[in-house]
């Protein structure tokens, strides 16, 4: 058996996989966000650690699991989010996470600083969301917790350290911090020497599938998982979405609707140039890359909708009748930028909008609205992908966003591209298992793996009249965001 671990922005998930990839058990635990300020989104370090051993040994105690008969585990975490170690490898602070946008002018000093090597370098533009924005602002507003930070780490590498008392990061994730030379594959010098900051600062470079170590004895007690179980590095979250979703050759993308969503193509080598408009990482698979357009507020914005207009009900209370509508929710549009927007605009004050409401509207259209709104957003990187010359006809949906079938369908309507859902569907957390199963040579290849594991179900292919009729609204959309600039 092996195990993949999600560690996610509102969950962590702990997945156990037998060796025809069929799942056996599963558990998650959750823990809390805190916004101090507006457009701040912080976690402590320690409840991931917690809530992940909760998560693993609710799974090794469950009657059907064999837990010595666990040979390895991997992970698959939320991008971005800076934990700062002090010399004892304890958090300095909470960790700032991926969707705080406190560092704008960090950003723009970023660009000032490299100039055109922020591109040629990190193949990225300075996003408030990334790392090194993050280390900065902590360096100008926290210097007596910049000084006692001897090294970063990404969420996911804290944990991992937790229970090896290792100290790694794999390279699909420091892709995402903008120390890396994405396609040198090393931390870089002179941006590291740009900003003042020592080598010192950045853990050893692994591939995802890399062996780190074993469980520290305390962890396996902790977790009831064997001490020997092999630890390998695991990915980032949308890296490892892709590998769970077979995104592992060029011709295949990716949609992911989970907090965030993103809209993700494979890429074979480095020279893929989209100019810093959509995300450029290296993938979990060794020397391959992914582009990738990123909506910042995706199943959050339907999250919100519910907390805020059908609290203590479910996903399915509050999305039942919305089939009976009509592409378009009657007239009522919506713009998901409730905590700012990535792809395209990267701008972290836009904030969200419904347009076109009428009186006869029930909060059923407001919901599809909402889940249109999400997918025109995904749709702009769609957009993007295809003026810069790819082919993008065929989707692998995956996260929330893959649950419901109103929704699949929607997003083949609006992408104009046939859907494709998975059976069985586990989002990153399959990823983040086929890496350990790679990891402890079950299969040559992670590809070998993906034919075995990852298995399609229902095809949606797009409507006719409904592409058209999206394809008018979308034009809609995407000027809102320009008239309502100036908004707050
Ligand atoms: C990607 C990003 C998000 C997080 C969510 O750049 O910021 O998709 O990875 O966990």
């Amino acid at each position: 058996y092996v195990i993949g671990i999600d560690l996610g922005t509102s969950a962590v998930k702990a997945l156990l996989l037998d060796k025809n990839g069929a799942i056996v058990a599963e558990a998650s635990k959750s823990y809390p966000l805190f916004h101090e300020h507006s457009g701040w989104s912080e976690q402590r370090p320690d409840d991931w650690v917690d809530g992940t051993i909760a998560a693993l040994r609710e799974l090794t105690s469950q009657p059907n699991v064999n837990a010595d008969a666990i040979e390895g585990i991997s992970f698959s975490g939320q991008m971005h989010g800076l934990v700062l170690l002090d010399e004892a490898g304890n958090p300095v602070r909470n960790a700032i996470l991926w969707n705080d946008t406190r560092t704008t002018a960090q950003c723009r000093e970023i660009e000032f600083t490299l100039g055109e090597q922020l591109l040629s370098i990190t193949r990225n533009p300075a996003l408030e969301g990334f790392t090194l924005p993050k280390i900065l602002w902590v360096k100008q507003h926290e210097p007596e917790n910049f000084e006692k930070s001897k090294l970063f780490l990404l969420p996911k590498d804290y944990v991992r350290y937790r229970l090896t008392g290792e100290l790694h990061m794999d390279y699909s994730d420091a892709a995402g911090t903008l120390l890396l030379d994405v396609a040198g594959k090393s931390w870089s010098a002179s941006v590291l020497e740009a900003f003042g900051l020592p080598a010192s600062f950045c853990p050893p470079l692994v591939e995802s599938h890399g062996l780190v170590g074993t469980l520290l004895p305390q962890s396996a007690d902790d977790t009831g998982l064997p001490a020997s179980t092999k630890v390998f590095a695991g990915g980032a979250d949308n890296a490892c979405g892709a590998i769970g979703a077979g995104i592992l050759e060029e011709g295949l993308t990716m949609c992911s609707i989970g907090t965030s969503g993103v809209i993700l193509s494979y890429e074979k080598n480095s020279a893929s140039d989209f100019g810093g408009k959509v995300h450029f990482f290296n993938h979990g698979k060794e020397d391959a890359f992914y582009a990738m357009g990123v909506t910042l507020a995706a199943g959050y914005s339907l999250s919100w909708f519910k907390n805020t207009f059908a609290k203590g009900e479910s996903y399915d209370e509050l999305l039942s009748g919305i089939e009976a509508i009509k592409p378009g929710s009657n007239g009522l549009l919506f713009t998901p930028y409730l905590v700012g927007e990535r792809t395209p605009h990267a701008d972290s004050v836009i904030r969200a909008s419904f347009i076109g409401v009428d009186g006869s509207h029930e909060r059923k259209h407001f919901a599809r609205a909402v889940m249109e709104g999400i997918t025109f957003s995904l749709n702009e990187s769609v957009d993007m992908f295809r003026k810069a010359g790819k082919t993008v006809d065929r989707v692998i949906s995956i996260g929330g966003g893959a649950q419901n079938p109103v929704w699949l369908q929607m997003q083949a309507d609006i992408f104009n591209a046939n859907v494709i859902a998975l059976e069985n569907e586990q989002g990153p957390g399959l990823g983040a298992a086929m890496l350990a199963a790679y990891g402890c040579g079950w299969f040559d290849s992670l590809d070998a793996c993906a034919s075995q594991f990852v298995k399609h179900a229902a095809v949606y292919e797009p409507n006719e009249a409904a592409v058209e009729q999206y394809a008018g609204l979308f034009a809609i959309y995407q000027q809102v965001y320009a008239q309502t600039q100036g908004l707050n």
